[in-house]
C-alpha cells in the first residue's frame, strides 16, 4: 500500500495560540501531503513501497542512489511531520515517567532541555529541525538536522522534534523564530512524547 497522509489527531485550531489554525491547515494539508505524494512517486514499483518509513530511513543506504535523495527529503518529511503532529495537541507542563527522570538527570530538568532544544532551533541556518533524540547507547541528546533529514538516518530515535522551516511559523511569527520555539512547548503532549522514549 502506498504511503498515506495521517489525519491530524485533533482539530486544526487545537494548538492556538501557539500555532494558528491556518498554519496547521496548510502545513498538514499541503506541505505534508506533498511529501507523501513525492515519496510515493519515488518508491513506486520498488520493494520500498511496502516498508515502514522508519525502517527505510534507518537503512537509507540500501535505497537505490537514483531515488535516495528524494526518499531522504520526502520520506524524512513524512516521518518528521507524522511525529510532530502526534506530540502536539497537549497542554505542555512537565514530562513524567522514565523520560521525565532521564531529562532531569541529563539536562537538570525541563528548563535545561528547553534551552538546549531552542538554541538548536535558533542556530539551524535555513530550514530544518531541532530534536531531542535517544542515541544508540540509550542516552538523551539534543541535535539539529538540515532540511528534512531524519535522526533515524544517524541511528538515533527521535523523541521530540520542532519543525523550524519557515512554513511552520511564518504566518503568525514572520521572522521571530525564537518566539515560535518558545510557544511550542505550551502545546506539547508529554504523554505521547514519553511513548517515543
Ligand atoms: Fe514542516
Amino acid at each position: 500500500m502506498a504511503f498515506e497522509l495521517p489525519p491530524l489527531p485533533y482539530a486544526p485550531d487545537a494548538n492556538e495560540p501557539s500555532i494558528d489554525k491556518q498554519t496547521m491547515e496548510i502545513h498538514h494539508g499541503k506541505h505534508h501531503a506533498t511529501y507523501v505524494a513525492k515519496l510515493n512517486d519515488a518508491v513506486k514499483g520498488t520493494p520500498f513501497e511496502k516498508k515502514k518509513i522508519e525502517e527505510i530511513l534507518r537503512g537509507i543506504n540500501d535505497v537505490p542512489q537514483n531515488v535516495r535523495q528524494a526518499v531522504i527529503n520526502n520520506g524524512g518529511g513524512h516521518a518528521n511531520h507524522t511525529l510532530f503532529w502526534k506530540i502536539l495537541g497537549g497542554k505542555g507542563g512537565q514530562p513524567g515517567g522514565k523520560l521525565g527522570d532521564a531529562i532531569k538527570s541529563t539536562f537538570g530538568g525541563l528548563d535545561g532541555l528547553k534551552e538546549k532544544v531552542n538554541n538548536a532551533g535558533v542556530g539551524r541556518f535555513g530550514s530544518g529541525w531541532a530534536w531531542l533524540v535517544k542515541t544508540p547507547d540509550g542516552k538523551l541528546d539534543v541535535t539539529s538536522t538540515a532540511n528534512q533529514d531524519s535522526p533515524l538516518m544517524q541511528n538515533q530515535v527521535p523523541i521530540l522534534g520542532i519543525d523550524v522551516w519557515e512554513h511552520a511559523y511564518y504566518l503568525k511569527y514572520q521572522n521571530r523564530r525564537p518566539d515560535y520555539l518558545k510557544a511550542v512547548w505550551d502545546v506539547f503532549n508529554w504523554k505521547e512524547i514519553e511513548k517515543n522514549f
